[in-house]
């Protein structure tokens, strides 16, 4: 270390986002507390038994000061609070021309594997300057995605599909924690985030191992499965079609309409009976127990790439 840093590095968009906002909290309590502290010794010492104080009952009322006060006091909590939903906002929602990787975790390790099916562990290559999801999910207890450069943290959760997004400023090589007690091994459970300049990213995308990409292997677990005998496009069962469902609004059967993202499509195949789509009877078998957390993300990436065609890929 060439020097001590008021605080970790900042390598994402948002990064210093967080810190300014934590800065302006510390600045805000410490001024606040200060403040408080000075009236309540200064009052401690006016009124300190034997002191000559005047103590001879009520004084007269400021109502303008008092209702200053309080409106002051009210719009500051205000303000702290709107900052604070607009950075939580901003961290919600990726901006579409992100590059999709599936996370795993399970004790005690992170697996991500890439589009075009290239797979690492403890290990996570991203191109620096382009916004990056990763659809976390866990194969057995909750672990917690942790990128302290990033300022940027998301649980993995058994049964559910999470996602986190971030966009790196600078490359080099970062800590990856899990930031959830999962087990003996919780401590052991880390790796690096290592950030490419573009073109080397893509190199290095290229260059590893080549099995499958993760649509390709998702159209054969749907056909293996036997998805497509309902969905598919010979199909004699009344069934949705799933060509250009993601990312768009699906009328459910209880007349809410929902947005098809990585969720919905995870739920519709673990639990189909919780949302059933309108004009269609709840007959899909649940695929719970049967289907790995790798096999599901393959078939979840597979059905987002029909998004934006009206036939077969
Ligand atoms: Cu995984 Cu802690």
């Amino acid at each position: 270390m060439d020097s001590v840093a008021l605080h970790p590095i900042e390598a994402s968009t948002l990064a210093p986002q967080v810190d300014l906002l934590f800065y302006a909290l510390l600045a805000f309590s410490l001024g606040l507390g200060i403040f408080l502290t000075v009236l309540v010794l200064g009052y401690a010492i006016k009124y300190r038994r034997g002191s000559k104080a005047d103590r001879s009952g009520e004084r007269s009322r400021n109502t303008v000061l008092e209702v200053s006060w309080t409106t002051a006091t009210a719009l500051m909590a205000l303000g702290i609070f709107l900052w604070g939903a607009e950075l939580f906002l901003q961290r919600d929602h990726p901006p579409p021309d992100s590059l999709h990787i599936s996370g795993i975790g399970k004790q005690w390790m992170w697996i991500f594997e890439h589009q075009n099916g290239r797979r690492e562990v403890d290990e996570l290559h991203v191109p620096v300057g382009q916004p990056v999801v990763v659809s976390l999910s866990s194969e057995d207890v909750i672990h917690s995605m942790f990128v302290p450069a990033f300022r940027m943290k998301m649980d993995a959760v058994p049964g559910r599909q999470t996602q986190l997004w971030f966009q790196a400023t600078r490359a080099g090589t970062y800590d990856l924690f899990c930031a959830e007690y999962c087990g003996t091994q919780h401590s052991e459970m880390r790796g690096h985030v290592v950030v490419m300049q573009p073109q080397d990213f893509a190199k290095w995308l290229a260059s590893g191992p080549t099995v499958e990409s993760l649509v390709q292997q998702g159209q054969a677990l749907f056909r293996g499965l036997g998805c497509s005998g309902c969905h598919g496009p010979s199909a004699t069962v009344h069934a949705p079609k799933l060509e250009g469902v993601y990312g768009h609004p699906v009328g459910l059967a209880t007349s809410q309409t929902v947005i098809a993202d990585d969720g919905y499509i995870r739920d519709s195949i673990l639990q189909p009976k919780k949302q059933v789509v309108g004009g269609f009877d709840p007959i899909m078998p649940s695929y719970q127990g049967l289907i790995t957390e790798d096999d599901l993300g393959k078939l979840v990436a597979y059905i987002k790439s029909l998004a934006n065609s009206g036939g077969t890929p």
